[in-house]
């Protein structure tokens, strides 16, 4: 690695870092959310969770260990809180998140666009909570696949519990009307709770965009 390209890294990583800050700063607001207190529908984990962990399983996914090329796709910081039944924050919950490529390839040894797959591209990131029951990621705005909108897959993992799993779609896009699996969600408030907006950041000169997507489990708060 040459030393431009090595000092550009660092400097990314620090920058993810200060935000990563900012956004709980920022987040870490009691009663923030306690309008969008509606439990999350669990949506089915497909058969796309990878077969074998990709070698780095870490909250950015547009990088993969210290490899200089990044992922292909709209840079997108996906944050939220896990929240138990009252709004109440989960710590210790290992969130997961993966998804497709830009070429609509999975990390998974059965996937479509295999021979397309973006190698540059991490597939799946996980990230521990701490006591604000924020997590943060970055990756890619999801693309659609042939027979599905847009989404990013979700599962929540505490330990005693049942894993949770759900998926994220991104407001406005027009396939959402015509998902067979997002359809199923009738209630608007259930819809509200897993169709988010992914909207631009202001200021970022390479087009970053920004989404929220807090999961609320039914757990009763522990005592
Ligand atoms: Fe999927």
């Amino acid at each position: 690695m040459n030393r431009t390209n090595s000092t550009h890294i660092l400097s990314d990583r620090r920058q993810f870092l200060y935000r990563a800050g900012l956004a709980s700063l920022f987040w870490n607001v009691p009663g923030a959310f306690a309008e969008e207190l509606f439990p999350t529908p669990a949506q089915q984990e497909g058969p796309f969770y990878p077969d074998k962990l990709p070698l780095d399983t870490d909250n950015d996914l547009l990088v993969i260990n210290e490899t200089i090329t990044p992922a292909v796709g709209t840079v997108t910081w996906l944050s939220g809180r896990i929240l138990d039944s009252r709004g109440g924050p989960v710590r210790n919950a290992l969130v997961e998140i993966w998804q497709c490529d830009a070429n609509g390839a999975y990390l998974h040894s059965k996937t479509n666009n295999r021979d397309r797959r973006d190698g540059n591209f991490q597939g799946f990131g996980r990230f521990l909570t701490g006591s604000t029951g924020e997590y943060l990621f970055r990756t890619i705005k999801p693309v659609p696949y042939p027979g599905r909108t847009p989404h990013i897959h979700f599962a929540v993992k505490i330990k005693g519990r049942d894993k949770f799993t759900t998926q994220c779609y991104v407001e406005g896009e027009p396939l959402n009307e015509k998902d067979g699996l997002l359809r199923r969600v009738q209630d608007p408030r259930a819809r509200k709770a897993i169709i988010v907006p992914f909207t631009p950041m202001a200021g970022s000169r390479i087009g970053e965009m920004a989404a929220r997507f807090n999961v609320v489990l039914g757990l009763t708060p522990e005592a």
